[in-house]
């Protein structure tokens, strides 16, 4: 089956993207996913003021490879100014799309009035959408949340942000179903993702929450009509969950998972873009986290884990490739895994983001 799925006049051969994802969603991430299969990836909520003035972060938030479009810089802020700003230096930097997160629940971000909190202020939110549109030519995205709450007053507020949106001729917005106060326990309300788009079918709509896996992202698919499904925790560590998704649209059975020679191929190209980013020191503690993840495919998925949770320096990160990586066989495959908010917290452990 072909994709449908454009945002900003690109056309996704899958109806598919990467989530931004603070902490994670680096070039090594999206790249390592793009070679397999990913279409279109977003970076991690970059602070637009960290952005505008240098700070901690910002380069390594702003790095971009050839091989790394189409890609969304993912704006966070509470100044529609500031905002703006920030934005016409992502076009600057090559970004092909600006996002805009009004959905971020974290306590320091919803406290300084950014992220999840414009929800709560439709009159803010649309002053930032208006300043943006007014500076950038190029294509603009939004993520929002389903709400900030389960209130009727929630409810009129997020529609009349996504309308302004709209008005605005934003190129997508991907909606998580899940209220900014939900945090990110309970379920997603996939129900609430159908009839958004039964209601706004000219608008393109990128379904996000609970996708951990290839069916995963076939069922919200095909049980939401969202034109795309926005794919966030079940991406890390596990970059093969585009191509798994892309064959389960052509009809066919799920592939065999990865073996364990293409984990370690994947390991050592994302390790290599990663010490692009952060040096090899920093690299091998940026990776830790990541090859915490990538050992849910391995069959000694436990012991890996708690190697990988060890690594301090990039020759013991070498020691755990060696001992568990050297030889080939099968994977294990990912399942959904409804119950991964241990990864949420890691969320705030990103400086830039914070
Ligand atoms: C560790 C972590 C970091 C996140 N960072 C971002 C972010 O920077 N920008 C964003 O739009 N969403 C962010 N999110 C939200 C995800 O993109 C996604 O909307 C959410 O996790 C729901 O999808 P999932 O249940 O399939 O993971 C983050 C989520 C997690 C778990």
């Amino acid at each position: 089956m072909g994709s449908q799925l454009k945002i900003g006049g690109f056309a996704l051969s899958i109806p598919a993207i990467e989530a931004g994802l603070a902490g994670y969603s680096d070039m090594a991430m999206r790249v390592t996913a793009r070679r397999r299969g990913c279409p279109y990836a977003v970076t991690e909520a970059l602070l637009d003021r960290v952005v505008i003035t240098g700070g901690r972060g910002r380069e390594k938030g702003l790095i971009l490879s050839d091989d790394d479009h189409p890609v969304a810089g993912q704006l966070l802020g509470s100044e529609a100014h500031e905002m703006a700003t920030a934005a016409k230096i992502l076009k600057d930097y090559d970004f092909d799309v600006v996002d805009l997160n009004f959905a971020c629940p974290v306590k320091k971000v919803m406290g300084r009035c950014r992220g999840g909190y414009l929800l709560s202020d439709p009159h803010q939110a649309i002053a930032i959408m208006q300043a943006v549109r007014d500076e950038v030519e190029g294509p603009l995205t939004l993520k929002l949340r389903r709400g900030v709450d389960d209130s009727a007053h929630a409810a009129e507020q997020f529609e009349q942000i996504f309308d302004e949106a709209q008005r605005l001729e934003f190129s997508a917005i991907a909606v998580h179903g899940r209220t900014v106060e939900q945090k990110y326990t309970g379920k997603a309300d996939w129900d609430f993702l159908r009839r958004l788009k039964t209601r706004k079918p000219n608008m393109t709509i990128l379904g996000s929450g609970d996708v951990f896996c290839a069916a995963d992202a076939l069922r919200m698919y095909e049980s939401t009509g969202v034109d795309g499904v926005w794919i966030a925790r079940g991406a890390i560590g596990n970059p093969w969950i585009f191509s798994e998704f892309q064959a389960l649209l052509d009809g066919q059975s799920l592939p065999a998972p990865p073996s364990i020679a293409a984990q370690r191929a994947a390991l050592l190209e994302h390790f290599q873009m990663a010490v692009i980013i952060y040096g090899e020191e920093l690299a091998s503690r940026q990776m830790r986290k990541m090859g915490i993840k990538y050992s849910r495919l391995h069959p000694d998925g436990a012991a890996v884990w708690r190697d990988f949770i060890a690594v301090k320096s990039q020759v013991e990160w070498d020691r755990v490739l060696a001992t568990y990586y050297a030889s080939d066989g099968p994977g294990r495959a990912q399942t959904s895994i409804a119950d991964a908010a241990d990864m949420y917290n890691s969320c705030t452990s990103s400086g830039v983001a914070a």
